[in-house]
């Protein structure tokens, strides 16, 4: 029995695919659920993307500007247009999927777009999954500014969104315990520690800029696996969800051991394909057979910092040890 609840949802497996390429159509949102996952988040809906295609919209259709408010009814069109479609899809996942279907939207701001999690909502989502990812380039920004914006963006998403709701951070905040702390305060239901963001690379040949690989690589998931560990245990209401790097069923386990109610795996299917999925879930209960375990809640937690003697472990990687 490996049930689990993640941001007030039950879910038969912690195993959920994360937003991704296998997450954008009908065909393998039903794969992901034959394959056992507990829950699939959609392929997000980027803010930067509505905005991008509709100003290429208003190119295209110059001859049609020279009317007034003819920019606003493009603006209004290609969000629309974009908007429809992810609904489209969540209204099918909806009606073909029995596990639960969490929207996503990637987002940098807190305009107009919050809206539409209502509507994601009204449409059937079970839950919001918000992705934000300002890039802090502003020199002129100080650390406890970055930190305080992420914190008033997800308190207005909290007012706006009547739902289940989860951050899904990236790790470069200037206090991770500070803001994990206060997105637990404020009334947030699942935190995603954390996001694979987009890496640029440099392709020395063209000389130009180029992407970093999208995927992740299995040693990645330290950095979730010290910061769950840490801050599980001081957790009110919001519950943890682990990511990047866990591309087996040993490291899910690691995971769920340090606090996490469940794992977001997308890098594991995309190279192995829908039936990781099941062998993760294979795995973890072989294993707690083996531990005499009966389902997850029995371990989740089990070396949190709050619940191990020794949990400075968490803190000092034990370099001198490893020298000696
Ligand atoms: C091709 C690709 C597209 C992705 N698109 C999204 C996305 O739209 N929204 C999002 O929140 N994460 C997106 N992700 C990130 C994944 O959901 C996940 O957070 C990340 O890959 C780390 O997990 P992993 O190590 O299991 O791959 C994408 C990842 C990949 C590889």
């Amino acid at each position: 029995m490996l049930r689990t609840e993640y941001m007030g949802l039950e879910l038969r497996s912690p195993v959920i695919v994360s937003s991704g390429p296998l997450t954008q159509n009908i065909v393998s949102l039903e794969k992901c659920e034959e394959a056992g996952a507990g829950a699939v988040v959609l392929k997000s809906i980027f803010e930067e993307q509505i905005e991008k295609d509709v100003s290429s919209d208003m190119e295209k259709n110059e001859e049609y500007l020279a009317h007034s408010s003819a920019d606003e009814f493009f603006a209004a069109s290609s969000r629309d247009y974009y908007i429809d479609r992810y609904m489209k899809l969540l209204t099918e996942a909806k009606k073909k999927l029995s596990i639960p279907v969490i929207a996503s939207v990637c987002a940098k701001t807190m305009d107009n777009w919050m809206e539409y999690c209502e509507r994601f909502v009204k449409c059937g989502a079970d839950g919001i999954e918000l992705d934000y990812y300002p890039i802090s380039s502003d020199a002129s920004v100080s650390g406890e500014e970055v930190d305080r914006r992420l914190i008033a963006f997800a308190e207005k998403a909290r007012k706006t969104i009547d739902a289940p709701l989860s951050i899904k951070l990236g790790y470069k905040y200037s206090s991770l315990a500070w803001v994990i702390a206060e997105l637990d305060r404020i009334g947030i239901d699942g935190i995603v520690l954390f996001n694979r963001f987009f890496r640029p690379d440099i392709d020395i040949e063209k000389i130009e800029i180029s992407s970093g690989s999208p995927v992740s690589s299995a040693s990645e998931y330290g950095e979730a696996l010290r910061w769950i560990g840490l801050m599980s245990g001081e957790m009110k209401r919001a519950t943890l969800c682990g990511n990047t790097g866990i591309h087996d069923g040993e490291t899910a386990v690691k995971l769920l051991l340090s606090g996490a109610k469940a794992v977001e795996v997308c890098t594991a299917v995309i190279q192995q394909g829908f039936p990781v999925i099941g062998k993760m879930n294979a795995f973890i209960e072989n294993w707690m057979e083996k531990h005499g375990f009966s389902e997850p809640g029995d371990f989740i937690g089990r070396l949190s910092q709050e619940h191990i003697d020794d949990g400075w472990k968490w803190e000092r990687t034990q370099f001198l040890k490893t020298i000696n």
